[in-house]
């Protein structure tokens, strides 16, 4: 992988950097050292950076929170996304190279099922890049996701493995939970050591607009304790320094909040769960103030620390939305600040994707980059919040 990256920085420096390059001469020296130090050859690679001149939110937050980005697996061997990445963040999150779809390995699996019945094969190699790219990068990783009702395969929740026979019992599924947890925990701690800070768990159990959990084939195997148990064999088998996490999108929504609390109270009981994540696929139309609310309500009611794990903030409908979405970062991110001061434990601000141009939601322009990598306003509203300084003497 190192190879691969540092074959990808002198071919694109060969392509591209030479022609542009004389304009863009400290962003290339600064770039370099990151690059550069991901190999331990030390060999020189020079790519220029559009972005090295920016401030940097992993040093202006570096006291408070890890600050991270969503990160999909071709972007670790794209030189403008490496140069984003390295300078600007220290969390990752995989945006779908470790989810149960990208894990399970129905090959092996269906091969001989007797044998993997109890505990369908999985695989890596759809994250391995990324976990390389992190680690040779000193960048910790957020785990997403373990139990989820979407990206996970249907022939995971029958006898047999086989859509059109029985689905299995809450035994079998239950024992197909915990081996799946087991497994993917247990390679992440033996490949990967403390590269890993916190995982979740259970991603949306909450249904939408009704009191109550999500109907999916979790539920519907192993029962109404399937959360419980997800977190009870996490807990059982986390490596050393993770978190387990319970994630959400408008979990800040009230009714939604009233519901969460209410399954998650008996795993806090238990003592199985760490964190809270609050996905906030938002827009400026979200009240800072509400969500702090319900920041403060689930640290109160469970005990738990709380990551923002996916922050998009989708534009309005006027013509000043750009401006708009940067005062409104702005205010978002001092409300966190003011939580955090407050003491409640914060422990990751991850927004979810690099650029416009790669958000799930592109039309909504959400992200805190540009189409061709240049800084929006509301990526200097994150830096405002807590620099001024820094924000104005950039833009
Ligand atoms: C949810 C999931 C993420 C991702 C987004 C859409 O928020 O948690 O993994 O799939 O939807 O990209």
């Amino acid at each position: 992988m190192k190879k691969t990256i540092a074959l990808i920085l002198s071919a694109a420096l060969l392509l591209t950097g030479c022609a542009s390059g004389t304009g863009n001469d400290k962003s290339a020296a600064e770039n370099t050292s990151s690059a550069a130090a991901a190999d331990e050859s030390k060999e020189e690679f020079v790519f220029p950076s559009k972005t090295a001149d920016l401030p940097r939110l992993k040093d202006v937050y570096a006291d408070d929170f890890y600050i991270g980005s969503a990160v999909a697996g071709y972007q670790v061997s794209d030189p403008d996304y490496i140069n984003l990445i390295t300078e600007q963040f220290n969390s990752m999150t995989c945006e779908n190279e470790m989810k149960p779809d990208a894990l399970l390995d129905k090959e092996t699996t269906l091969s001989d099922i007797e044998k993997y019945r109890e505990a369908p094969a999985v695989k890596f190699d759809s994250c391995i890049d990324q976990l390389e790219f992190a680690k040779a990068h000193d960048i910790k990783m957020r785990g997403h996701t373990l139990v989820w009702y979407s990206q996970t395969p249907d022939w995971l929740f029958y006898k047999d493995y086989d859509t059109s026979g029985e689905l299995a019992d809450r035994d079998l599924m239950l024992k197909r939970m915990e081996n799946y947890i087991k497994s993917v925990f247990e390679w992440a701690d033996s490949e990967y050591p403390g590269l890993f800070y916190a995982w979740d768990v259970v991603n949306e159990a909450a249904a939408d607009g009704q009191s109550a959990k999500r109907d999916c084939l979790w539920l519907q195997t192993i029962g109404d304790d399937y959360i419980e148990k997800a977190f009870e064999y996490a807990r059982k088998y986390q490596p050393e320094g993770v978190k387990l996490y319970y994630n959400d999108y408008n979990a800040f929504n009230f009714t939604k909040q009233m519901v969460i609390i209410d399954f998650l109270r008996p795993v806090a009981e238990a003592g199985n769960i760490d964190g809270v994540g609050l996905q906030s696929h938002i827009g400026t139309w979200c009240d800072p103030s509400s969500y702090g609310e319900a920041v403060r309500r689930y640290n109160k009611e469970l005990g738990v620390e709380i990551s923002i794990t996916e922050l998009d903030i989708s534009k309005d409908n006027t013509d000043e939305w750009e401006k708009n979405q940067g005062e409104y970062a702005q205010r978002f991110m001092e409300q966190i600040l003011a939580l955090k001061s407050e003491g409640i434990p914060i422990a990751s601000f991850t927004i979810w994707g690099l650029t416009d141009a790669v958000s799930w939601k592109k039309q909504e322009m959400p992200l805190f980059f540009s189409l061709s990598f240049n800084a929006k306003p509301s990526f200097y509203g994150l830096i405002a919040a807590k620099a001024p300084e820094l924000a104005e003497k950039a833009s």
